[in-house]
């Protein structure tokens, strides 16, 4: 395949999913070894669970932020920052929850489905959390349990955040899906958006998706493999 020169493209738009981690030791959801083959995500991952059983979720989550502290971006992390660094017109639209693309550098992130690394208070909003443990389990003003600020299995989706997410994709003229199966909406709508606005598509992913078929390439190779082959160098 010819290599990608970002010169010719005015808005760069990656699109990425557990996928992109999974180089670094972080597991994905449904392949092989996915988080959601060990753990039924209606008794870890979902508001019922938490009313349930906040502590159970909250163990969850911080086993999964002690598991992504021992992981670090791999050089294709590193090959998207240093895109956002060179050329100006960069966005990276994640469905990932581990912080892998700020880690290496990435600034102009939208995280989808939020992040391991922030918590809610019903009351008192969100705030960064970087630990492995939680600083509290409750909140300090109000004493009610904090809530890792994820977008779980049915939980409304942050309007603001899908906007953002989705103008983006709208004004992008290249859009590289780097790991993702395509299965959670409206995530998964993502490459038809741009396809229609006539962006360049590009799939990374070493198994095909369910829209595949609507890529101009298909790189079946693994993130790690597959964008340090991508782009010209300038
Ligand atoms: N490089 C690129 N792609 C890879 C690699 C790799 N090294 N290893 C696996 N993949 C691909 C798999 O072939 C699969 O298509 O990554 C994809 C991972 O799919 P999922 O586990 O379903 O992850 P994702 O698509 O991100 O899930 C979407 O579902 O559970 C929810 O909120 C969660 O954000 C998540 C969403």
């Amino acid at each position: 395949m010819d290599k990608i020169d970002p010169a010719g493209f005015q808005n760069i738009l990656f699109f990425t999913g557990a996928g992109m981690s999974a180089e670094s030791g972080i597991p994905t959801y449904r392949g092989s070894g996915g988080v959601w083959h060990e753990y039924n995500w209606e008794e870890y991952a979902c508001q019922a669970a938490f009313n349930r059983s906040p502590e159970k979720v909250l163990n969850f989550h911080e086993l999964r932020r002690t598991s992504v502290l021992g992981c670090k971006p791999h050089q294709g992390h590193f090959i998207i920052a240093k895109m956002e660094e060179q050329h100006p017109g960069v966005t990276i639209v994640t469905q990932n929850i581990d912080g892998m693309h700020q880690r290496a550098g990435n600034h102009n992130v939208i995280e989808l489905h939020g992040s391991l690394w922030r918590v809610r208070c019903p009351a008192h909003g969100i705030s960064e959390d970087m630990g492995e443990k939680y600083t509290t389990r409750k909140c300090p003003e109000c004493d009610s349990w904090i809530r890792p600020d994820i977008t779980w299995f049915s939980d409304m989706l942050n309007e603001e955040v899908i906007n953002n997410a989705v103008s983006a994709i709208e004004q992008c003229d290249l859009f590289i899906s780097i790991g993702t199966s395509g299965v959670v909406w409206p995530a998964a709508g993502f490459p038809q958006i741009a396809k229609e606005k006539n962006a360049f598509c590009i799939e990374i992913n070493p198994e095909a998706s369910d829209f595949s078929g609507m890529y101009d390439i298909n790189i079946r190779e693994p993130a790690g493999k597959a964008l340090p082959m991508l782009f010209k160098q300038n």
